[in-house]
């Protein structure tokens, strides 16, 4: 065993220790939850466990959480309306590995099809076409974040000779606009395109509409043939992980079996993360569908209060619906200086995650007044 870290060390983690304390105070542009606990998870970070392999066929590797993982993907199967005996997942280390599962798997069924994202589609799917060098196509946004189907369905249209895999928004980065599935749906039937696949990146909105009293479709039900959704995002983690899910039949498609780990080669990397899952657990034993509802709903209210202290200012301050992300126009230097926010050209905006109170909404709506 080692010994007791050097005085200089210790300094140096304290010392980044009070500058996250302070910056976590001002963090309202990106869409982290701070709130969690997980130390019941600690006495897991003294072991080399492993998740490689899919967690639904083992591996040799037996340090691992795929117990734990499998409940947390049908957790997701509920919440996201994919029937249980159809349900296959993983956890990932965040919405990008799922958006490459995603168009991975579009591509390894449909090789020849091209891809449909809109200009408001986070910008790790047009990395992930090219990384998987597929054929695609930028489609128009409408203003307030969504995709123009007008377009959509003339690029289609003229496509149509090739299968039509559609990147579909469940919550925008920016705008937190979501995009309306049953619309996709009637384009590609109206267009009679036999050969479709529809990715959807819910990063943040997939874990707000299942616990809305009004969402909108957002799930397996509404055409979805495979998800994304953050886990670092609402539900709070220390360490960046998602989830991604699709159909079980699909994934033969990409499987290969590995003798040296015993295991269904299935998922994107090889080592994986068994904490990731332990922690998305935790958070739903701890929490229930209950706990989340009633976070969203929290939410929902500092986003809508969020507006109408702008408003009332005379700032032109908007939110989708069903959305926790507050628009309004870019602030002066001073105000980034202070909060941590994300812009955009001439937009900015706040999400009103677990940790954002109202107090907070009233002090950043006087600095951007000043
Ligand atoms: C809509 C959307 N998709 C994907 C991602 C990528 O997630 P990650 O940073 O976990 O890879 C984000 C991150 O902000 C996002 O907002």
């Amino acid at each position: 065993m080692s010994g007791p870290l050097p005085k200089s060390a210790s300094a140096r983690l304290n010392a980044l220790l009070s500058s996250f304390k302070e910056m976590a105070k001002r963090q309202v542009g990106y869409p982290v939850n701070q709130d969690f606990d997980y130390s019941d998870l600690l006495p897991f970070l003294q072991y080399s466990a492993n998740n490689v392999g899919d967690p639904f066929q083992g591996s040799n590797f037996r340090m691992n959480t795929h117990e734990i993982e499998r409940e947390v993907i049908s957790t997701f199967a509920d919440l996201m309306h994919l029937d249980q005996e159809q349900a296959w997942g993983y956890v990932t280390s965040g919405g990008t590995e799922g958006n490459m599962y995603g168009l991975y798997m579009g591509r390894e069924l449909f090789p020849t099809g091209t891809v449909y994202f809109s200009q408001d589609t986070h910008y790790s799917v047009v990395k992930l076409l090219r990384v998987l060098n597929m054929r695609n196509i930028m489609i128009k946004s409408q203003e307030n974040g969504e995709v123009d189907y007008e377009d959509l369905r003339e690029t289609i249209r003229v496509n149509r000779d090739t299968p039509a895999i559609i990147v579909a928004n469940i919550g925008t980065t920016m705008k937190g606009a979501v995009d309306d599935l049953y619309r996709i749906r009637d384009i590609l039937e109206g267009l009679d395109v036999q050969d479709s696949y529809v990715h959807a990146d819910a990063a943040l909105s997939g874990m707000i509409l299942p616990f809305v009293p009004d969402p909108q479709p957002h799930g397996f039900d509404a055409g979805v043939n495979s998800m994304a959704v953050s886990g670092h995002k609402l539900i709070g983690s220390p360490l960046p992980c998602g989830v991604v899910l699709t159909n079980k039949d699909y994934v033969a498609r990409i499987a290969r079996s590995i003798e040296y780990v015993g295991a269904l080669d299935t998922t994107i990397p090889g080592s994986r993360s068994a904490l990731a899952p332990l922690i998305i657990w935790h958070a739903f034993q701890e929490r229930g569908h209950e706990g989340f509802q009633e976070t969203v709903v929290g939410m929902l209210e500092v986003a809508e209060y969020g507006v109408r202290r702008f408003n009332d200012a005379g700032v032109p301050a908007w939110r989708n619906r069903n959305s926790a992300t507050v628009v309004f126009p870019r602030p002066k230097p001073e105000v980034f200086r202070k909060w941590q926010i994300a812009p955009f050209e001439d937009i900015a905006h706040v999400i009103t995650m677990p940790h954002v109170t109202r107090d907070m909404m009233d002090e950043l709506v006087d600095d951007c007044l000043r």
